[in-house]
């Protein structure tokens, strides 16, 4: 290959490579924001992954989850939340609820949930469970 040449090839393969890295960035942004959630799916990624601290109607090491959905956090009577969770005037919707299960310390500095949930697919399918309980049933 001459030397002009073979610069020609190295600059077509940078610029493979740099529409390569970009292209799932953008890929991956147009999906979470179509993403439908899953109810049923949910319910199953709900079962294994947050009941180990949450149930649907008791405080355990977290508030009770029924009617959480369009709730105010920090809201649940008798669960003790963190001062910061309890003065963060979130109200829970699919957008923060995305945001929170992504990364609950990052929304909110100083909660007490540090679980993260990093599948975008999960959270949707797992806010659209939530979603589905409400809103609380009358006792
Ligand atoms: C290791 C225990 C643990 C796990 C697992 C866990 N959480 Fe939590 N969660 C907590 C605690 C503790 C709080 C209260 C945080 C605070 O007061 O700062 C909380 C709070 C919440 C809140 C706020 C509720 C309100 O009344 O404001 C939501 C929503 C929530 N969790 C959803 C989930 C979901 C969905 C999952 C499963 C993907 C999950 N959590 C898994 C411990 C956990």
């Amino acid at each position: 290959m001459s030397e002009h040449r073979k610069q020609t090839f190295i600059g077509l393969v940078a610029a493979i490579m740099v529409i390569g890295m970009t292209m799932p960035v953008a890929q991956a942004r147009q999906v979470t924001e179509t993403l439908v959630g899953d109810m049923e799916r949910g319910e199953r990624l709900y079962r294994q992954r947050c009941m180990a601290c949450h149930a649907l109607d008791a405080n355990r090491a977290g508030p009770s989850h029924r009617g959480v959905f369009g709730r105010e956090a920090g809201a649940v009577d008798g669960y003790r939340y963190s001062g910061a969770l309890r003065d963060s005037g979130i109200i829970w919707t699919a957008e923060t609820l995305d945001s929170w299960l992504s990364n609950p310390t990052g929304l909110v500095p100083g909660t007490s949930m540090g679980v993260r949930t990093r599948n975008a697919q999960d959270r949707a399918d797992i806010i659209s469970y939530l979603e589905s309980l409400s809103p609380a049933e009358p006792d």
